[in-house]
């Protein structure tokens, strides 16, 4: 069926939310939906959920409670949950939010369109959390990035493969996502080439787990599944995440090494620094093979940047457990972290552990946590000054930054990201978006760069 209207979808959660609204945003398209910013104006909205903190979960329900009056006001409103919390939720999503229309499942969104005409057709309140080992191919529907949904001119991700096999006991993902399945490394290269004809200049390939991309499926592994990529055309940079520790092979470091196009920068979640807790989350390695990983890693690649995710008040986390957790950040020194208090999710087996650490706690653990990492973050901005870093320019910089003199009519603040995905910002005349330029960098800030383009500014 063909539809006439506005379609405006809010994504909340991770990189692999935002690819798959992407796609939901093409079926829009493809039923005739225009996309929209304005949620006002919208005739179908979808909310793209997450369920990894109770937090995101809240935003999910208070953002669609919004619409029961709006829904009394214009009856042929369509409102769609759609994503992990929907999988989750399935039929009880409709207690929560009455006027809701659809719930769409994490595997379900090949046949959301199907529902969108059932819907039409009269029929109420559909959902659809059915599971499959299937992997949405979207471009049966509609080319990724032709939807004209997101407006990242250079950047895009890529979900190479879905689900999650490691059941960490504070996850939810292995049973809102479902079993880990990879998708085929001609359909990743195939998109990927159209993105690279739509301008696209970074890509960032995206897995729960992506050290074990393919090994199911007794395909091609991740390093060479990497190395595939690196030969399509007009890509200039690929990034991915999240490794598993546990996982992280030696061929990957290696292809981290030498495929060119391949960032200095790792993502690897450690989650906690004390044996004891890692043991109750079912991580699978210990704190020293976790920092004999990091050691294989900068002997491999010295510039590494490195990043990971701590949760911190995970049941039975006493103040030497997290004490621990301090000081494996003193000594591997993080360019980031990502830092979460722990988030009971009563489908994790975490949920029936004892002693669980009271919320007060878990805050100051936080903000303790935090405060020392800026320490790192901030010395490792401050090691690149007088280096030169490349970086792929993202457009004019929102805000003037100090050393900002505007020296001709054409002269401009542009930023853009090195590979070690730091943020940098220079003054410029002629770069452009999508341009990978040498900048030599003069000032550190906590978190951004400042430098000037080196000689002729354009490669
Ligand atoms: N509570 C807090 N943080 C969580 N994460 C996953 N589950 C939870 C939870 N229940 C964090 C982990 C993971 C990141 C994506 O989210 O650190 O790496
Ligand atoms: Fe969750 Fe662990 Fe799988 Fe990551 S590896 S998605 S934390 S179960």
């Amino acid at each position: 069926m063909n539809y006439k209207g506005y379609a405006y979808i809010n994504t909340i959660g991770c990189q692999m939310n935002v690819y798959d609204s992407e796609k939901l945003a093409g079926i829009l398209s493809s039923y005739g939906f225009e996309m929209t910013n304005e949620m006002d104006k919208a005739d179908i909205v979808v909310c793209n959920t997450c369920s990894i903190r109770h937090k995101a979960e809240e935003k999910a329900f208070s953002f669609l409670g919004r619409f029961a009056r709006e829904k009394k006001k214009r009856p042929h409103l369509i409102t769609v949950m759609a994503g992990c919390v929907a999988q989750q939720e399935g039929e009880k999503a409709f207690a929560r939010v009455p006027h809701l229309d659809i719930v769409l499942g994490t595997q379900a969104f090949s046949r959301f369109g199907q529902h969108l005409d059932a819907l039409k057709s009269g029929k109420k309140q559909i959902v659809d959390i059915e599971e499959s080992d299937m992997i949405f191919e979207a471009s049966d529907i509609t080319k990724s990035g032709e939807s004209g949904f997101d407006e990242n001119r250079i950047s895009k991700f890529i979900t190479i493969m879905q689900g999650c096999d490691n059941y960490c006991t504070y996850c939810v993902v292995p049973y809102v996502r479902g079993r880990e399945r990879s998708r085929s490394h001609t359909a990743i290269v195939d998109e990927i080439k159209i993105l690279a004809g739509n301008g696209i200049r970074e890509i960032t390939l995206l897995g729960q787990n992506v050290n074990s991309y393919g090994i199911k499926e007794e395909g091609i592994s991740f390093p060479q599944l990497l190395e595939k990529v690196s030969k399509v055309e007009g890509i200039a940079r690929i990034r991915f995440a999240t490794s598993h520790p546990k996982d992280l092979s030696m061929e990957l470091i290696h292809a981290i090494r030498d495929i060119d196009k391949v960032c200095n920068h790792l993502h690897l979640p450690v989650q906690s620094g004390s044996n004891k807790i890692l043991k109750k989350m079912n991580r699978g390695y210990t704190r020293e093979t976790y920092i004999e990983r990091i050691k294989a890693l900068k002997t491999a690649c010295p510039d590494i940047a490195l990043s990971t995710d701590i949760i911190v008040g995970f049941p039975s986390e006493t103040s030497e457990d997290f004490n621990d957790t301090m000081e494996l950040l003193r000594q591997v020194e993080f360019d980031s972290i990502f830092a979460f208090a722990y988030s009971d999710r009563s489908s994790a087996p975490a949920a029936k552990f004892s002693d669980q650490v009271e919320e007060k706690e878990k805050m100051i653990r936080l903000n303790r946590l935090l405060e020392l990492q800026e320490e790192y973050t901030e010395k490792k901005n401050k090691a690149l000054v007088g280096k030169q870093v490349e970086v792929l320019v993202e457009g004019e910089s929102q805000k003037q930054r100090d050393g900002f003199k505007k020296t001709s009519d054409k002269m401009k603040q542009m930023t853009g990201r090195s590979a070690s995905n730091k943020v940098v910002h220079f003054p410029s005349e002629n770069s452009a978006i999508g341009d990978l330029i040498t900048i030599r960098i003069e000032n550190a800030y906590p978190h951004s760069l400042w430098g000037h383009p080196l000689g002729a500014e354009k490669r």
